[in-house]
């Protein structure tokens, strides 16, 4: 008897064992981009670093300081004596409400708005030239902004959306070069460097007015997620203020080892409705993190998780610290709206979704 017994035991065992790499197998199979993403995130503060500047400079700054010499010495800058003209240069997204906030931050600093936009995605899919359409909302700024229609066309066999940002932003280095050459001899141009979402602080763009930092600098931000109400650090540097010459360009990567400690806010995902959400994570570089589920798509879980500050994609934040990746996992919502842009603050009802408290999006 005991031998059956010990068979039939043995039987179910593998059985089981059987059913359960099964259903393992089957698991890792439907959900392999997850699996992988949540591989790949958990372990990044192993094997990548934040590939961004090393030299950070302190920034001072009060309110009511002066940009003057004493200041730029603060920095260990120069007074500039040379006439100084402030470029600000964007390529367009959808991103209508943080454009508004830009050009009020920066008017009294910034001479030229100058605005790329076209009409298809970097995908080559059609989009809409938002700015053309809203341009009345910014008349205030009209003899500022430079703008430039860039036609897009579906990509061509053996393109990719690389080359079409590349020639995007040729086109932005091409209006610049041609504006800033008409400007007197002697003449130096300021050129910040940075999308829409990077906002760089009205003083700050006063103080790189003022002094000679050099030919180029990084812009370190405040990092927001989905508005003013997520801080997530200072871990946003792509933006840059630029000394033009010859041998510039438009660009968004790193330029040098120099970046300005806190100098304004890169606020990502904030966006004022959802559909514009569902349009973002349905937008091409991020597709493999959709992954297929549809679900993550759903209005009312992208409204839940703006108002707990998680991440939208379901997924680790990108971090390259654990000490970064824990404290991103459970964001605590900011009660303060103290040092945020101007403009914002006297038009808090306008931006609502912007500040503390402000979480629900319109459907
Ligand atoms: C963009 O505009 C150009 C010129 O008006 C047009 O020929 C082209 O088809 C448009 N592209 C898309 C993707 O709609």
């Amino acid at each position: 008897m005991a031998p059956i017994i010990r068979r039939t035991r043995s039987n179910v065992i593998l059985l089981f064992s059987f059913l359960f790499c099964t259903v393992i197998l089957y698991l890792i199979v439907q959900n392999q981009y997850q699996l992988r993403n949540a591989l790949s995130y958990a372990t990044r503060p192993l094997w990548d670093s934040d590939s961004g500047p090393k030299d950070i400079i302190p920034h001072y700054h009060a309110e009511g300081l002066k940009a003057d010499a004493h200041t730029c010495q603060l920095h260990g800058w120069e007074e500039r004596r040379n006439n100084v003209r402030v470029l600000d240069a964007v390529l367009m997204s959808s991103e209508l409400d943080l454009l508004e906030i830009r050009m009020n931050e920066l008017d009294a600093v910034v001479d030229y708005f100058l605005i790329v936009e076209s009409n298809a995605t970097f995908t080559g899919l059609p989009k809409e030239t938002y700015f053309a359409k809203n341009r009345a909302r910014y008349a205030k700024f009209e003899r500022k902004i430079i703008y430039r229609f860039l036609p897009g066309y579906p990509l061509q066999p053996g393109q990719s959306a690389w080359d079409s940002e590349a020639h995007t932003r040729n086109t932005m280095t091409t209006l610049l070069r041609s504006h800033i050459g008409g400007f007197p001899s002697g003449t130096q141009s300021v050129v910040l460097m940075s999308d829409i979402d990077e906002i760089p602080s009205q003083h700050t763009v006063e103080l790189l007015k003022a002094c000679d930092f050099g030919t180029s600098i990084h812009l370190q931000l405040r990092n927001f997620l989905y508005s003013f109400e997520w801080y997530l650090g200072l871990s946003s540097w792509r933006a840059s203020a630029n000394l033009w010459n010859s041998d510039s360009f438009y660009r968004h990567s790193k330029s040098g080892e120099r970046v300005l400690a806190d100098s304004g806010w890169h606020c990502s995902y904030c966006f004022r409705t959802i559909p514009e959400y569902v349009v973002k994570m349905r937008g091409f570089s991020h597709a493999d993190r959709i992954g297929g589920r549809i679900d993550l798509l759903d209005p009312k879980r992208i409204q839940n998780t703006i108002c707990k500050g998680k991440d939208i994609f379901g997924m680790l934040p990108e971090a390259y610290s654990y000490l970064d990746l824990f404290s991103q996992m459970s964001l605590d919502p900011l009660t303060s709206a103290v040092g945020l842009p101007r403009y914002l603050l006297e038009n808090a009802e306008k931006f609502r979704f912007l500040l503390p408290g402000g979480c629900v999006r319109k459907e």
